[in-house]
């Protein structure tokens, strides 16, 4: 059976990248069904030793938002001194706190460059979002911790319809000057496409962001994931967010799906011999037996290949 693609290097790109993988949190937060918080450890051992090096393990919501991870705590507790160094969503001081007692060093906050994305997510309006996060962000920095920022629906929302750029930029901004070192711009329903993610990108850096400071996170609605990286990768983009064997999607977000596998991802790197460090085998055999638990199949192609 391949196992690995042939490389071979395209020019332009960057020599390695960083894949920040969300399978425990985004990939599992729309799972109906209770996954048991022993699966969910387990699940964050086999990722971190197929070579993933942040893997975002779980969030510090309203557990009646998001019953799937109400059982934060007793999470991070099982995972002890490893599960300190993995990131966390936090929305507000609450889940700050909560994080900050079991000892968390990553935290990332979440906002919306829409209203009404930012209403039905976090119960505040575009312009509330920001005070929210604001002493977020300030005592997380105060107590050595680092900081995230997501942004959602950089490239449509399924309420308002398209999202202009300079919307975009303008509430990831304000989302970096809060203090945060990372800006994750996330196409949450998958409707981006590459000459977008191109231009958003170029749109961040005319107005003075570092390139450095960006992440993208696709999800895969309309199989755009990969082509987008493609067009993150020629804007000079290093970080790119994944989801183990494509789980997936927001539970407030109508249409959200799954996020871009991170067997895809992996594939397709290794393909062009950009650097990632990650295990494919390992992670394939990983989502198989998270399948398992799930009682249906990923829905990555290349897990599929893989492992029939
Ligand atoms: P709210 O109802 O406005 O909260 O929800 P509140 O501040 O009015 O507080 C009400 C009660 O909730 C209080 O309790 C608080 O203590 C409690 P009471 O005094 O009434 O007994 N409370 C909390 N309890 C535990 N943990 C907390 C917390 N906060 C308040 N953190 C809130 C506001 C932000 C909490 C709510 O809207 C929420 O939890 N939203 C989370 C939604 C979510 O998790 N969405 C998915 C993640 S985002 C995503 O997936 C997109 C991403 O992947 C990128 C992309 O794809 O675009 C990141
Ligand atoms: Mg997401």
């Amino acid at each position: 059976m391949t196992e690995l693609p042939m490389t071979v290097p395209a020019q332009g790109l960057p020599d390695r990248v960083t894949i920040y993988e969300v399978g425990p949190r985004d990939g599992l937060q729309n799972e109906a069904g209770l996954i048991d918080t022993e699966v969910k450890a387990e699940l964050i051992h086999r990722l971190l030793a197929a070579g993933l090096r942040i893997v975002e393990a779980t969030s510090f919501v309203h557990p009646k938002w998001v019953p799937q991870l109400a059982d934060a705590e007793d999470l991070m507790r099982m995972l002890g001194e490893q599960g300190r160094e993995l990131p966390v969503l936090v929305p507000n001081e609450r889940g700050l706190d909560r994080a900050m007692e079991l000892g968390c060093r990553h935290v990332a906050i979440f906002g919306s460059a829409t209203q009404t994305f930012a209403q039905k997510n976090l119960n505040r309006s575009l312009e509330e979002q920001f005070a929210m996060f604001e002493p977020v962000v300030r005592r997380a920095r105060d107590a050595g911790l680092d900081v995230r920022a997501y942004v959602s629906m950089c490239f449509g929302d399924p309420w308002e319809g398209a999202v202009p750029v300079e919307q975009v930029v303008s509430v990831g901004r304000r989302l970096l000057d809060l203090g945060a070192s990372q800006l994750s711009l996330g196409d949450t329903i998958g409707v981006a496409t590459a000459g977008h993610v191109g231009a958003l990108v170029d749109a961040f850096a005319e107005a003075g962001m570092q390139r450095g400071d960006l992440a993208l996170h696709f999800h895969d609605t309309y199989g755009q994931a990969l082509s987008n990286v493609q067009a993150g990768l020629r804007a000079g983009i290093t970080t790119y967010d994944a989801s183990a064997g494509g789980l997936g999607g927001c539970p407030y977000a109508k249409s959200a799906t799954g996020n871009l596998a991170t067997e895809d991802l992996v594939w397709f790197l290794t393909g062009l011999g950009i650097e990632h460090g990650v295990d494919l085998p390992a992670l394939v055999e990983t989502s198989t037996w998270l399948a398992g638990h799930l009682g249906r199949p990923s829905p990555s192609a290349v897990v599929r290949a893989l492992s029939g």
